[in-house]
């Protein structure tokens, strides 16, 4: 089961279309049901699936209005006793405006009407974290976590300064560096991962998917400009390439 935002979802596409491709005959069911999206391989008793949470954390709405729970994770009722759990969130912790589904952010009884980004993200990752030490039996569940996956929206960070879209970039960057670094947020996913004492493998794919500006759907995805998800088939498929590689060598 993946878990996470629509860079999940990208993920899940690619790996259900990697697995039937492989068995282009084999029945299957593809249905939805709530948050959870399932494509059933029906000779295999096999659910490859999708939770849809944004931030891991919950989203209640209460009288005040919707409130971003940082120390709650009910959601995690649905991941219980799942084989395998590939976690992402990060890209929606920057909205703001009306995109933004939240009024309040709530830590330990108290609501603010916001605050920095990446310390609310640090604190949900902690609470996620504490969900994995409590309810993950490492017999009969490996967990993953999907590293921070890069947008390209600013040339300045590959030295094409004055480009602000991928659109019309065609080639990788050469080399092993990205020019902009690394982004912030994977530091703190590190720290946080480094304090869990179960296992969860970090598929560390961002410095991979920095190079690939030319590995986005630009202006022929679902909608506007798209320099955040990747095109398939490609770099999600990849990214499934390295989780299998890790599932059979452990
Ligand atoms: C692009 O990145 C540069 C360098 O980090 C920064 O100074 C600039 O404000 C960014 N541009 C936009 C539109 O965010």
């Amino acid at each position: 089961m993946f878990v996470g935002d629509s860079l999940s979802r990208n993920q899940w596409q690619s790996l259900v279309c990697l697995l039937y491709t492989s068995l282009p005959n084999t029945k299957y069911n593809a249905t939805r049901v709530g948050d959870v999206s399932l494509f059933t391989f029906l000779d295999f008793e096999l659910d490859v699936m999708l939770d849809r949470s944004v931030y891991l954390v919950d989203v209640v709405r209460e009288e005040k209005g919707r409130v971003l729970k940082l120390d709650s994770i009910e959601g995690g009722k649905l991941w219980k006793g799942i084989d395998m759990l590939i976690f992402n969130t990060w890209h929606w912790w920057n909205r703001r405006g009306i995109t933004q589904p939240w009024d309040y952010i709530e830590i330990g009884g108290q609501y603010y009407k916001d605050m920095d980004r990446v310390v609310a993200f640090e604190r949900a990752l902690f609470t996620w974290a504490k969900w994995i030490d409590t309810n993950i039996n490492p017999a009969k569940t490996i967990a993953f976590f999907q590293g921070i996956s890069p947008s390209h929206y600013n040339g300045t960070d590959w030295n094409q300064p004055g480009v602000k879209t991928c659109l019309g970039q065609m080639q990788p960057i050469s080399g092993s560096t990205y020019p902009g670094g690394l982004p912030p947020a994977l530091r703190v996913l590190k720290k946080v991962l480094y304090t869990i004492e179960k296992q969860v493998t970090l598929l560390d794919v961002t410095n991979l998917c920095l190079l690939r500006k030319d590995g986005h759907p630009s202006i022929y995805g679902l909608s506007g400009m798209d320099c955040s998800h990747w095109c398939l088939a490609g770099v999600p498929d990849i990214w499934n390439e390295i989780l299998y590689n890790f599932i059979v060598t452990t």
